[in-house]
């Protein structure tokens, strides 16, 4: 599967929901998350993320992050259709620490 980690936090660009083809993104108040039982792994929104924070579970310590995917996407609506990101997107793209600062 992929998963989304705090990279997205803040930013919520949301390019990534329209390239998957199994609509398995979730959106919380501010970032995606997937549901990686729903995920088949083809790997397109990858590259689709502005704040590069889409990752394959194969990177090592990602154990964390998939279960942090499969938690909110099970309370989470799911997301088809981009949106506007979040109006700090840009100044919050890169910085360190977004789970503890942002994350709600
Ligand atoms: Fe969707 Fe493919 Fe990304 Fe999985 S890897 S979330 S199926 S676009
Ligand atoms: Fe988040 Fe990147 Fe998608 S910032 S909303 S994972 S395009």
């Amino acid at each position: 599967t992929y998963i989304v980690n705090d990279a997205c936090i803040a930013c919520k660009y949301t390019d990534c929901v329209e390239v998957c083809p199994v609509d398995c993104f979730y959106e919380g108040e501010n970032m995606l998350v997937i549901h990686p039982d729903e995920c088949i792994d083809c790997g397109v929104c990858e590259p689709e993320c502005p704040a590069d924070a889409i990752r394959p579970d194969t990177e090592p310590d990602m154990e964390k992050w998939v279960e942090f995917n499969r938690k909110y996407s099970e309370l989470w609506p799911v997301i088809i259709t981009k949106k506007d990101p979040l109006p700090d997107a840009e100044e919050r793209d890169g910085e360190e620490g977004k789970l503890e600062k942002y994350f709600s």
